[in-house]
């Protein structure tokens, strides 16, 4: 067991980092090592990683120049309410990203910017779309500079910004095969808006900020998301993209086990995006792991994990009638929905039940643990 929490983090080693896609892929996807020697933590494969990001020095370096602060002032910290450097708190705990309503009626209130109409028109209840869509396009330095804002108080600037939030990441290993490293697979979000190239904090900070042997604040995020007690409990994994993250942690112990393991893999092209190809293959020639892999780029029409479910439905059920457990990771918003009707309809056709006897039977799986989902 370990102490450690967002607001008291462990400061792991980078070890490695290690691009994961090919030359050509439309991905940067990296594995990363973490070192977490003499922190006591203790992880199960399924536990997540908290990471405490930093926000960049440029940046920030930018807004306390524009808004005259020196680096050294100091302001109370809002929810302790101990003093600390501003530098530090923009730097480590604050949202700099995205701004509040609040901000904006702070500046108005303060007379901060010469812009009073268009503040005015923002604040108003009524106008709550067009400043939710101004809030979501602007950082804090893109509305210094639009605004035009030349001085802050120190105290006002930390009072009015959200906190930042720690990323969690899947643990990609198992403790029993390295006792004193955290595997991570990470995708970094990079996108275009307006012309300029944005980053996602946490997976920009893992990806391409931070340099081997530079520390990384952590605590460990515990889940319920575990491999089965019983290794003889056969296991179909669903983990498309880096959804495949905790089944490589899951296969690393249970290989030592001879359990039955089915996984279902895709990323866009097996040329470019096919993460631990060489760990899956191992296992597939030795026969500790069946590979479904779905390379939704590889052909004219997209191939989709649900899609390779359905080709081996009747094996699928047979695994289900056999006890097998169905543990799903990756994307939420499409993929875990599409999984779940696919699973249901497989139900229904090859177990010949209602659709009333199938929705039991998953809620039934589901209160065993035997369906579970990580999806984010
Ligand atoms: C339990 C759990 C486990 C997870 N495991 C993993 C894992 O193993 N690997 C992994 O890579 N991630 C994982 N994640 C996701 C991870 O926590 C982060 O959410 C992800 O890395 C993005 O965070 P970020 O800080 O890089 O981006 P943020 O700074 O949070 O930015 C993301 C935001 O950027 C905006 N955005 C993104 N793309 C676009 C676009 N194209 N156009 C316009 N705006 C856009 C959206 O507003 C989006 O909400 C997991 C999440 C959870 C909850
Ligand atoms: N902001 C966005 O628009 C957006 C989009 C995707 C993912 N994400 C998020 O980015 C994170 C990482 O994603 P990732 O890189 O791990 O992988 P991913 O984007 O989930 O992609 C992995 C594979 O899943 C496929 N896929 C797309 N839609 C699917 C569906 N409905 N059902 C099944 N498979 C589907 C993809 O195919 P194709 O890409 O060829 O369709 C790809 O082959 C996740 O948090 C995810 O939620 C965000």
């Amino acid at each position: 067991m370990t102490d450690y929490n967002k607001n008291n983090p462990f400061y792991s080693k980078l070890l490695k980092r290690e691009l994961v896609t090919k030359k050509g892929s439309n991905k940067k996807t990296y594995h990363i090592e973490l070192d977490i020697s003499h922190s006591n933590i203790e992880y199960t494969p399924g536990d997540a990683i908290g990471i405490l990001p930093r926000n960049c020095q440029k940046e920030v370096d930018q807004i306390l120049d524009l808004l005259q602060i020196d680096k050294d002032s100091t302001a109370l910290h809002p929810k302790t309410l101990s003093k600390v450097s501003i530098e530090s708190y923009l730097l480590h705990n604050a949202n700099i990203t995205k701004l509040t309503g609040a901000f904006l009626e702070m500046v108005l209130e303060k007379g901060l910017s010469t812009k009073h109409q268009e503040l005015q028109y923002l604040l108003l209840d009524e106008n709550k779309q067009d400043r939710q869509h101004a809030l979501q396009e602007r950082s804090l330095l893109d509305w210094i500079l639009y605004l035009e804002i030349k001085a802050i108080e120190p105290q006002d600037l930390v009072s009015h910004l959200r906190a930042m939030l720690p990323r969690l990441y899947s643990i990609a290993s198992s403790q029993q095969i390295s006792q004193n490293t955290v595997d991570l697979l990470v995708a970094m979000v990079e996108y275009e808006k307006n012309g300029k190239l944005h980053y996602g904090l946490g997976s920009h900070f893992l990806c391409l900020d931070i340099l081997e042997g530079d520390r990384v604040p952590i605590y460990l995020h515990p889940s319920k998301f575990h491999p089965p007690s019983d290794h003889g409990t056969p296991l179909i994994m669903i983990g498309p993209g880096t959804g495949v993250a905790p089944f490589r942690g899951f296969l690393q112990e249970r290989a030592q086990h001879n359990s039955k393991n089915w996984l279902f893999f895709g990323e866009q092209t097996r040329a470019h995006d096919y993460y631990y190809e060489d760990f899956l293959t191992d296992l597939e020639s030795k026969g500790q792991l069946k590979l479904s892999l779905a390379f939704s780029r590889d052909q004219k029409e997209k191939v989709y994990v649900q899609d390779l479910m359905n080709k081996h439905a009747k094996e699928l059920y047979d695994w289900i009638q056999n006890g097998a457990s169905i543990y799903v990771c990756g994307d939420a918003k499409q993929m875990a929905k599409g999984v779940n009707e696919t699973l249901h309809a497989i139900i229904e056709k090859e177990g010949l039940m209602t659709k009333e006897e199938t929705k039991s039977f998953t809620k039934e799986m589901k209160i065993s643990n035997r369906y579970l989902l990580d999806v984010y």
